[in-house]
């Protein structure tokens, strides 16, 4: 029992210790449940593309004291940009632009003496450094993850500013790093809040089933504030649930409490109101119950095997040509791959807005959240180490309490020769377990040889993963060797569930002018065929757990450059931009309602 106690309090100090990079303080969870201000709307703004605004302490909004003075910089009288949203898309001048630029908000607030007031942030990517009236509140580090600062004295009553400097340059070090295959969107692209609370609420939870159970919920309640011991219930009105327990010295609880559940699934996606009370404060969430696992080379959830029918999603609205945040583009997005037959949305290369998780769990569709690891990262850094288990926090404490989260992914297409690589992913896989034991976790490799129509699939991470998840894009990058359905695997670990994560080729919509068996006219048909002769050689793909095309739409990326068929966008998509199909979509769609 005492070991027991010891490792779920574990789980919730290693959220606390790897609070954001500086100082940020790690986001408290559920903010939609809260008593929230939203800091939505027009922030002004100062654009900053060679960095003085840092040497001219823009967030002290000097203003000129007498006849002699200037000041070389000013908020007033400058343009606009809505939050959220990415800034590129806001402004011609901001298009391609990777650098610096100050946003400015006024609000009016007034905090009741027994209330505790918060400064939320959904996302801002990559760096921020937040100022409330001219004093430093702290930075924070990775653009896809939330964090917050208290600021419970130091809000004044009445008006008040907040500054916060954005810088979205690609870091050597950062996470992404320097090279990466989709928009590097700047800017305060998820919501602000102002979240207040009582003196102590709570902080936390984790409320999902026991690994391996159909009945059995484990997890724990955490406190924040002075009134630490406190009475809890956990209430499920539904199931006339109610389940009391104490927190001890610390403001911890841990929960453990059975109940016949209806199981969420995609076919029905059950979700129950589920209220964590304490003395001082009641949160209410909406949380399904299940069990996914890898038992032998099959997945299983809620204890039958089940295929994957996945497809891989990028956060972006794509007619927008613009970052994706709002509930509107997370339903266009999920809509698109319900429509295609998808049981499951591989939310690439980075946690995705809380939006898309969610609304994915209320359509019966599980959602595999990624870590922004991909492909040259610094792993041997000082600095990287500190910031994948932060990110990896960040990431687990938000989503933790989704049941359609199936699939944590920490990397994908590293390489097992870059230096610590090896070392710093099998650490951080270690890492997701002790937060979390309950969902698979997966890393995504690409570096199997295809040579001689067999497919070698090796690398050390594979047996840190609990699918041989594979990136492999025959018929597009390399060509086909062989019949497909004559294919041969050598897999490093035979007996674990192998997962196609991407595959698949460009296609331009309408583009039929070219000869339909050459690559370089970007056919629709060139791309048909691609996922014929794909479906076909899965049908002999030993412990076939699922396939995830790459992907659903056809998105941004400053590295695809041919003039007449890609103009800036990656063309695998099984849709155009605006949503057009292509013929390799409903080859999808057909194998997808066979399977
Ligand atoms: C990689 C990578 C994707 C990328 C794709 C492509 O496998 O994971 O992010 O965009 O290849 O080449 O289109």
């Amino acid at each position: 029992m005492k070991t027991e106690v010891k490792e779920w309090m574990l789980v919730f100090l290693i959220f606390i210790f790897f609070a954001g990079s500086a100082n940020a303080q790690t986001a408290m969870i559920n903010v939609q449940a809260r008593k929230t201000t939203s800091l939505n709307g027009k922030w002004t703004v100062i654009i900053d593309p060679i960095g003085v605004g840092e040497g001219k302490q823009v967030w002290q909004e000097k203003k000129s004291q007498k006849k002699t003075d200037f000041v070389e910089y000013s908020f007033e009288g400058g343009p606009e940009l809505q939050v959220p949203g990415d800034f590129n898309s806001q402004l011609c001048e901001l298009t391609y632009f990777e650098g610096t630029v100050w946003y400015k908000k006024q609000f009016n607030y007034s905090v009741k003496a027994d209330k505790r007031l918060f400064l939320h942030f959904g996302a801002v990517n990559y760096l921020a450094d937040v100022y409330l009236n001219g004093e430093k509140l702290g930075s924070h580090e990775g653009g896809f993850t939330p964090f917050q600062f208290e600021i419970t004295g130091k809000v004044k009553d009445g008006s008040n500013t907040i500054v916060v400097k954005v810088d979205n340059k690609r870091l050597g070090n950062g996470l992404p790093g320097t090279g990466y295959d989709w928009f590097n969107y700047g800017g305060i692209t998820r919501d602000v809040d102002l979240i207040e609370t009582n003196e102590t609420f709570v902080e936390d939870y984790f409320i999902q089933l026991k690994k391996g159970s159909l009945n059995t919920v484990s997890g724990w309640v955490k406190l924040n504030g002075n009134k630490l011991k406190q009475d809890i219930v956990v209430k499920i009105p539904e199931q006339n649930l109610e389940y009391r327990t104490k927190t001890d010295k610390e403001g911890w609880a841990k929960l453990e409490f059975n109940s016949a559940f209806k199981l969420w699934s995609p076919e029905k996606p059950k979700l129950y109101k589920v209220m964590v009370e304490s003395e001082t404060d009641t949160v209410a969430d909406e949380i399904g119950f299940r069990s996914v696992e890898v038992q032998g080379n099959k997945v299983l959830l809620n204890n039958k095997e089940i295929f994957l029918k996945a497809v891989n999603i990028h956060e972006e609205n794509p007619s927008k040509a613009a970052r994706a945040y709002t509930a509107e583009d997370a339903g266009m997005l999920l809509n698109a791959a319900k429509e295609l037959g998808c049981n499951l949305v591989r939310l690439v290369h980075y946690p995705h807005n809380e939006n898309m998780v969610k609304q994915a769990e209320r359509m019966g569709i599980m959602v595999w959240d990624e870590l922004p690891v991909y492909q040259h990262i610094q792993f041997s850094d000082s600095l990287v180490p500190q910031k994948l288990e932060t990110m990896l926090n960040e990431m687990v404490r938000r989503d933790k309490n989704r049941c359609g989260v199936a699939i944590w992914c920490l990397s994908n297409e590293t390489y097992p020769g870059t230096p610590n690589r090896n070392e710093a992913l099998i650490e951080l896989t270690q890492k997701c377990r002790a937060l979390d034991s309950t969902r698979l976790i997966v890393h995504v490799i690409n570096t199997h040889g295809y040579n001689n129509n067999t497919f070698k699939v090796w690398d050390p991470l594979y047996n840190y993963s609990e699918l041989i998840a594979i990136n492999e894009y025959v018929g597009w990058y390399k060509p086909w060797q062989g019949k497909p359905s004559e294919t041969k695997w050598d897999v490093v670990c035979p007996d674990k569930p192998v997962f196609i994560s991407e595959f698949g080729g460009e296609a331009k919509y309408g583009s039929n002018e070219g000869p339909g068996d050459e690559a370089a006219y970007w056919t629709e048909e060139y791309q048909q065929q691609i996922y014929v002769n794909q479906i076909e050689m899965f049908g002999s793909t030993p412990n076939l757990c699922g396939v995830c095309p790459w992907l659903l739409f056809d998105y941004r990326s400053l590295k695809r450059m041919n003039q007449v068929y890609q103009n800036g966008y990656n063309r695998k998509g099984l849709l155009s931009e605006h949503g057009e199909k292509k013929r390799a979509w409903y080859i999808v769609h057909e194998y997808y309602k066979r399977k």
